[in-house]
């Protein structure tokens, strides 16, 4: 009997359903390929919905998508709407309710791919990113005082539980191992300045490296990460850090790997259901003119059919989008590839099918 995957699929806002509608093709593609069977159920949450029913995740909905294999989602973001209510009510909602711990943002800067660094390729941008999902500057706590006065207060609560952090470290480690490049993580921090939270971290990071022998850590503060990244990406195998840093990093991590046309990530529940996207959000400029780039959402397909446990059928993706962005898209930017996003998802799905 062949395998069947349900996986829920979420377009959402802006550019998502464009770019979604493209991922699925190559998705399709790869299941014929491989012999495997689909079962999508299209959810309609988002912009839209919320300007028209004031509804921004009905509460059941979690429950009812950790039935699924996988979600992919497109992108999350509507000019009309105030910023936040989206993207806490939806997309951070979905990451925490879902307990989708750990982000991964892996930079890779396929040939042909052209970066925004000096004398740097293919050889030297290969790295991973581990982001903490459920913790961190981005659980919700704080809260204000004496409000619209002269003396107003605004709190913002960074919650780092042991737990938290062990499970996401953990994660690093594991992860490290398997990938086999250099077998170096680093910890990515401020415990110069955070002395509470990133000692935790640190403490951690450290007990946890007595199990992995095999393992080289490294430290780096986030400020001074930044800068590497740039100057020396070839440094770089694995990165863990937390919710906040790894937002930012992760924006550095995309644009030296050719953009947001190219950067994908799956927030991952290694025990319940995992959500992939590509990382670049709505492009509300770009939203219904068949130019954006799709090749973010189908490196989400990627990581999505790798993470179900079909490496070959991600293996063809893979090797699909490294042959598109060599000899059929001029640049990665919207607007730019000299192709529309139905030719780039089109060409994606043939080279996958022949
Ligand atoms: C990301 C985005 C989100 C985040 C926003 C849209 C809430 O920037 O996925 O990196 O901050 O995590
Ligand atoms: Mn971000």
């Amino acid at each position: 009997m062949p395998k069947t995957y349900r996986i829920a699929v979420i377009p959402g806002d802006g550019t998502g359903p464009e770019v979604v509608t493209e991922a699925l093709k190559a998705l399709k593609a790869a299941a014929d390929r491989e012999g495997f069977n689909l079962e999508l159920e299209q959810y309609d949450l988002g912009g839209e919905r919320y300007l028209k029913t004031g509804e921004v995740l009905p509460p059941g909905l979690p429950r009812e998508l950790q039935d699924f294999n996988a979600i992919l989602l497109g992108a999350i973001g509507h000019p009309e709407v105030k910023p936040g209510i989206l993207e806490k009510g939806l997309l951070l909602e979905l990451r925490f309710q879902l307990d989708q711990y750990i982000n991964l943002r892996p930079v890779v800067l396929y040939p042909g791919v052209e970066t925004v660094l000096k004398d740097k390729g293919p050889q030297d941008i290969d790295f991973v990113i581990v982001r903490e999902n459920t913790e961190g500057l981005y659980t919700g706590g704080g809260g204000f005082l004496r409000k619209n006065t002269p003396h107003e207060v605004a709190i913002q609560e960074s919650v780092n539980t042991r737990m938290g952090v062990e499970r996401c470290i953990r994660f690093a480690f594991d992860f490290c191992l398997h990938r086999q490049k250099t077998r170096t993580l680093t910890l990515c921090g401020k415990t110069n300045v955070l002395t509470y939270a990133f000692d935790l971290w640190e403490r951690v990071f450290n007990e946890v490296a007595h199990e992995y022998p095999d393992i080289k850590t490294d430290y780096a503060h986030v400020d001074a990460i930044s800068m590497w990244m740039i100057k020396n990406p070839e440094w770089f195998d694995v990165i863990v850090t937390d919710n906040m840093f790894g937002d930012i990093i992760t924006d550095i991590g995309a644009i030296i790997q050719g953009g947001l046309g190219v950067a994908a990530g799956g927030n991952i529940n290694p025990e319940g259901v995992s959500m992939f996207e590509p990382i670049g959000g709505s492009a509300p400029k770009y939203t219904g003119q068949n130019l954006i780039n799709p090749i973010a959402c189908i490196a989400a397909v990627q990581m999505m059919l790798d993470h179900l446990g079909e490496a070959a059928a991600a293996q063809r993706v893979e090797k699909a989008i490294m042959r598109v962005v060599a000899h059929d898209i001029r640049n990665m930017a919207a607007g730019k590839m000299g192709r529309t996003t139905r030719e780039v998802g089109d060409l994606v799905a043939s080279y996958i099918s022949n």
